[in-house]
């Protein structure tokens, strides 16, 4: 395309204007292909205005294969003529035939329509002493000029088949603004040596193009962690259960704390592992009537607890925050299910990001996925949340143990841990429980509703499946990616 943008430039300088580019002719004396032509005069002018150029459509018509032939041998008609001879004896059809083969069908009805030809007995004669073949000259002038005259007379070679019409596309090209024979080499990426030579300062850079499309990828991978939070989806599918909204990252204290009869002076709301926003950084959309029965129960109690006793202050549960687990969007739904008019058992569960304050070594993050589990029902006890993680991680890992535990939201609370035959050893998988009154019922739920619920982190069931020991081989820029496309896909039965 250089040599492209050469050739224009020069016979721009040496004619003024270009009026059709089909003029122009590369040093081969050839007609320069338009398509190419076409990305030389973007690029001459898009953001260098060194030219201006129009679009000339133009249509054109060409011969067809037959149409070929007949400029090239006569009409079929004109065939037929030639091989009857002069005289009233004529030829009989079947002759002809021997003659000219498939010719003579298509030819013959033609030159009796063209009154050429007549019948005397058996025989072909001819009806006129010469001819003049009006395909063949009418095909010959379409040829050499691309056009004809009649549009009649094109309509009906195109009805035969004979020639076909053409768009053809080509360009106009006036000078632009920025003129110039030589082309000024734009820089597309700033570079290293350019901030240190200062060159940068001078130099021209290529515009963005903010509507090209990018090159799209021939084909992609699921990542490890894809791939294990799809075979937990369709688990959770396949038990009934609905997916959670988890799309919003920014949550409240409120939903990610109080609502959760977490109190406000807990040490896991301290800055050191909750990241609060600053801007903006509070939220005042709440509904104001459970909002008071959150603060009364988390001050004096009720529904059978005595609450903390402290002064719990809204200021604290507006904050925002990037929440610190999914439970904040169960909290939410089940505030929802409580407003239902007529309760009915729910299952749901979600699979998304979370985020926590944490210093970042081999097995942390300060971002990762957990998956949540949570039951509703009248009557669920402590044996249907171990029968069902029995059930469910039993999908995943053999060898489960179950150890009491404390979160400020369930009561009684459970360790889920599973024998890990690699290291010898029991390892954590999970944490669960069964949601407190105090949490449940300043949200409108029945006393006789129960919730039970479980989460764990997506990272460590994936790390154990495909044998990946330090996080950050499994998550941010260390990453393989050969890694990534060769890794088989998740089925649970190997951890
Ligand atoms: N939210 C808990 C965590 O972040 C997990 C959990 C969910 C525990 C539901 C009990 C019930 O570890």
């Amino acid at each position: 395309t250089e040599e492209l943008q050469t050739l224009v430039l020069t016979t721009l300088d040496a004619k003024g204007s270009i009026g059709n580019t089909k003029e122009i002719k590369d040093s081969d004396d050839k007609e320069v292909d338009q398509l190419a032509l076409l990305g030389a005069l973007k690029s001459l002018s898009l953001d260098k205005e060194m030219v201006r150029y129009e679009t000339i459509e133009d249509e054109i018509w060409v011969l067809t294969d037959e149409g070929n032939e007949i400029a090239n041998k006569g009409s079929h008609e004109a065939k037929v003529f030639e091989a009857i001879p002069a005289g009233e004896e004529g030829i009989v059809i079947s002759e002809l035939q021997k003659l000219l083969g498939d010719t003579t069908k298509i030819g013959q009805g033609q030159a009796f329509k063209n009154k050429w030809i007549t019948k005397n007995g058996n025989n072909l004669i001819r009806a006129v002493d010469s001819i003049v073949d009006q395909t063949r000259i009418d095909l010959e002038t379409i040829r050499s000029t691309g056009k004809h005259l009649n549009p009649k007379v094109l309509a009906e070679l195109k009805k035969r088949k004979l020639c076909d019409k053409h768009k053809i596309i080509s360009y106009s090209v006036t000078k632009g603004p920025q003129f110039s024979l030589t082309i000024e080499k734009q820089a597309r990426d700033i570079t290293a040596e350019m901030l240190q030579s200062g060159e940068w300062k001078q130099a021209n850079f290529k515009k963005y193009n903010f509507d090209a499309l990018g090159i799209p990828p021939t084909g992609g991978h699921l990542h490890p962690l894809m791939k294990v939070r799809e075979e937990l989806r369709q688990i959770f599918f396949e038990m009934g259960f609905e997916e959670m909204p988890t799309n919003k990252y920014v949550e409240s204290s409120f939903w990610n704390f109080d609502a959760l009869f977490q109190p406000q002076q807990h040490p896991a709301r301290d800055a050191h592992d909750t990241f609060f926003l600053k801007d903006p950084a509070i939220s005042t959309q709440f509904p104001t009537e459970y909002l008071e029965r959150v603060k009364e129960v988390h001050t004096n109690g009720g529904y059978g607890s005595i609450g903390y006793g402290y002064n719990w202050k809204i200021e604290e549960a507006q904050k925002l925050l990037l929440r610190t687990h999914t439970t904040a969007v169960s909290s939410f739904m089940l505030y929802n299910l409580a407003r239902k008019k007529e309760f009915k058992p729910a299952k749901y569960f979600s699979i998304d990001r979370v985020f926590r304050n944490e210093t970042v070594d081999a097995t942390h993050l300060a971002e990762f996925n957990q998956v949540e589990g949570v039951i509703a029902d009248k009557g669920l006890t402590l044996g249907d949340l171990i029968g069902f993680m029995e059930t469910f991680f039993g999908k995943m890992v053999k060898n489960l143990r179950f150890k009491p535990a404390y979160n400020p939201y369930t009561e009684p609370s459970m360790e889920i841990f599973s024998y890990h035959q690699g290291l010898g050893k029991w390892v954590e998988i999970g944490n669960s429980g069964m949601f407190r009154p105090e949490m449940l019922e300043p949200m409108g739920l029945d006393p006789e509703i129960r919730v039970i619920a479980w989460g764990l982190s997506l990272e460590r069931p994936t790390m154990i499946k495909y044998g990946i020991d330090n996080i950050r081989e499994l998550l941010g820029h260390k990453v393989n990616l050969s890694m990534i496309e060769s890794n088989p896909i998740c089925a649970f039965d190997l951890i």
